[in-house]
This record gives structure tokens, C-alpha cells and sequence, in this order.
């Protein structure tokens, strides 16, 4: 048994500390409920670019769209200029999110060459800037999300800059990614790191600290808390294709073994996820989206090069429909 406690992003408190990292192409309001039931406290959307906030139609309020119910809900806004990014921020902030997040860590080629996201780990007083214009433009916590490190021989020096000038400007605390942009997502994530940015901040209690990067499963989300001691941890990977992630963290932590779904639960979640996803993208988009989804489910099947194959074959929701029954077995 590990006792976790609950933790605050501001005046919001979450109870569990294993939170849904930001997922471009995945973490939409589809994916986000099905987290949520399974344990998920607090969830963050996709990044949405600053200038696009305020648009309502089309694939950006797919991107938006969220459940009235839905809190703590943070949204993520990515961009460059301050005067920009502070505008989408009062915007959705006025739409009823809880938490602004800023992205400062996309290591995207097309985010980069557009000085967005990670671009900005090498700029740390504008970073710094569009921080103190977007928490004096609302009244909801802000929270950034940053790297060690933009290029992999850099010093950790422009981190504590942004960290510390961050803190300053009126932020409500931090997502570190132990790994530096130019890695993207390969090898390994710096916990050392992200457990000594913590201790940094350690005296502070107005100032979250959450870590991210190798939280793959329920016993790593619980590892990163116990080595780290961060206020919570961010599952993004790990999540895709196992929603349990969270709940199977919140048996662990009750020193409960971790819930095994068995064939007939996956497929009513499975099921569930395509019926959500039909709700936000309707019947001809939503099995592009799921397809990938698919392949992450399929890793928990005891055949899954098949069910693979299957998934990635899909067109319409019957087809989806027809790889359940066919490996999942039929519905009763
Ligand atoms: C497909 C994909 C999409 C992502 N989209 C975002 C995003 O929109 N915003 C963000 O801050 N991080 C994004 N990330 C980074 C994750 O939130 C997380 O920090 C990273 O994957 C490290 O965690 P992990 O090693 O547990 O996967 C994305 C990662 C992946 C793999």
C-alpha cells in the first residue's frame, strides 16, 4: 500500500494524484470520459493553437468539445505571442474550463519551426512573458508544461529560469517532462530531474509540481510519485489503449492487486469508446479515429497481431462492430 494524497492546482482539489496528460489526437472528450470512469481525476485536452481558441465549428470544436459535468478539465493552449496567447486564454477560460495550460514543450518539427511550443525552452523570458500575460488575464489557475531541456547538451539552465520566473508571474504550478525537446520521445525520462525540480519547490505549497514521462503503467505512475515525491503524475502513452491505467493506480495505492479487465470488460469498453467517438466525429470520421485506438487495445488480447490487423482494416462502426465479435466474442 502507498498512501497518495490528493493534491491542488490552485483552489481546485483533485483526489488522486495519477492525472490524463495532454495527448494530441487522442485526449478529446471521447477518450477523456472513458479515463474519467475509470479512475482519472484530471484531465487535460489536446493542445489547441492560440489564434484558433475562439472558433467554433468544424474539427476545432471537436477539439473543444467537452461534458457539462466534466471538471477539473484543463485546456491547453499553444502558441508564441503573449498578447495572443492571453486572449485564448480569457476566451476559454469564459467557456468554463478550470485550468489553463500552456505548452512549452511540443518537440513537433512543424511547432518548432513556427517558434511554438518547445521552440520557446530556448526563449525563456518570453516564456516568461506570455506566462504573466495569461495569468493576468484570468482568474483560473495557470499551469505550464515544459521540458528539461531543449537540445540535449544544453545546460538545465533556461528550465529554472522559466521555472522560477513562472512561479513569479503567477502560475499555479508545473508539468515537467523529463526529457529534452530534440529527443522528442525516445529513451529514457530524467526522473532524477523531475524529483529535484520538486525539492526545489518543496517549501511552497502554492506551487503544484507534476511530473511526466515514462508513466507506462500503473506501478510507473505509483514509482514516479514514491521516487520523485511530485504532487501528481501524468499518464500519456500508457493511458492509450488502458484506460485501467487509473484504476489499476488507485488499487495499488488501496494495496488491492491492480484490476485485470477480462475479455468481455474490454469489449464493452472498447464498444463504448467507438459509440463516444461516433457522438463527437459522427459514423464516417470516428473509425479513422479509433483505428489507432485499436492497436493500443489490441496489445491486451491474447492474439494481437490478429486483432491488430483487424482493427486497422476498420471503415464504419460495423466493421468495429464485427472485429468485437469475432475476438472479443459475441454480445449476449
Ligand atoms: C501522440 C502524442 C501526443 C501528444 N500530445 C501532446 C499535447 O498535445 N500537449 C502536450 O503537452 N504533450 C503532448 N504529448 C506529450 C505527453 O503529454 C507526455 O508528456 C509524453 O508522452 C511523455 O509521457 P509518456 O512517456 O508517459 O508517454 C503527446 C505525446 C504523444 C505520444
Amino acid at each position: 500500500m502507498t498512501e497518495l494524497k490528493p493534491f491542488r492546482i490552485g483552489p481546485i482539489e483533485i483526489d488522486f494524484p495519477v492525472a490524463l496528460a495532454p495527448l494530441a489526437g487522442y485526449s478529446d472528450h471521447a477518450f477523456r470520459s472513458i479515463c474519467r470512469q475509470q479512475g482519472a481525476a484530471y484531465c487535460t485536452t489536446e493542445m489547441v493553437l492560440d489564434r484558433c481558441a475562439t472558433v467554433r465549428r468544424g474539427q476545432q470544436a471537436i477539439l473543444l468539445s467537452r461534458g457539462p459535468d466534466e471538471h477539473p478539465l484543463a485546456v491547453q493552449i499553444i502558441g508564441t505571442e503573449a498578447a495572443t496567447m492571453a486572449g485564448a486564454a480569457r476566451f476559454l477560460a469564459g467557456e468554463g474550463f478550470d485550468v489553463i495550460d500552456l505548452n512549452f514543450a511540443c518537440p513537433v518539427n512543424k511547432a518548432l519551426r513556427r517558434r511554438r511550443g518547445g521552440y520557446l525552452m530556448q526563449e525563456p523570458a518570453q516564456v516568461v512573458a506570455i506566462v504573466e500575460a495569461v495569468a493576468n488575464a484570468v482568474d483560473i489557475p495557470v499551469t505550464l508544461k515544459v521540458r528539461q531541456r531543449f537540445a540535449d547538451d544544453d545546460s538545465e539552465d533556461a528550465f529554472w529560469r522559466i521555472a522560477r520566473g513562472a512561479k513569479k508571474a503567477g502560475a499555479a504550478g508545473i508539468i515537467v517532462h523529463g526529457r529534452s525537446v530534440e529527443q522528442k520521445y525516445r529513451g529514457s525520462a530524467d526522473w532524477n530531474f523531475i524529483g529535484r525540480v520538486k525539492a526545489e519547490f518543496s517549501g511552497t505549497n502554492d506551487w503544484t509540481v507534476m511530473g511526466s514521462g515514462d508513466v507506462l503503467t500503473a506501478r510507473a505512475a505509483l514509482a514516479m510519485l514514491v521516487e520523485t515525491g511530485v504532487d501528481a503524475v501524468c499518464a500519456a502513452r500508457g493511458a492509450i489503449g488502458n484506460p485501467w491505467l487509473f484504476r489499476q493506480a488507485r488499487d495499488l495505492a488501496a494495496g488491492r492487486p491492480p484490476h485485470v479487465p477480462d475479455l468481455t470488460e474490454q469489449r464493452r469498453m472498447i464498444l463504448q469508446h467507438m459509440d463516444l467517438a461516433v457522438d463527437l466525429y459522427g459514423p464516417d470520421k470516428a473509425p479513422r479515429i479509433m483505428r489507432k485506438f485499436g492497436i493500443k487495445y489490441a496489445r491486451m488480447h491474447p492474439t494481437p497481431k490478429a486483432v491488430r490487423m483487424a482493427f486497422v482494416a476498420v471503415r464504419t462502426p460495423a466493421d468495429w462492430q464485427a472485429v468485437l465479435d469475432r475476438y472479443y466474442g459475441e454480445s449476449v
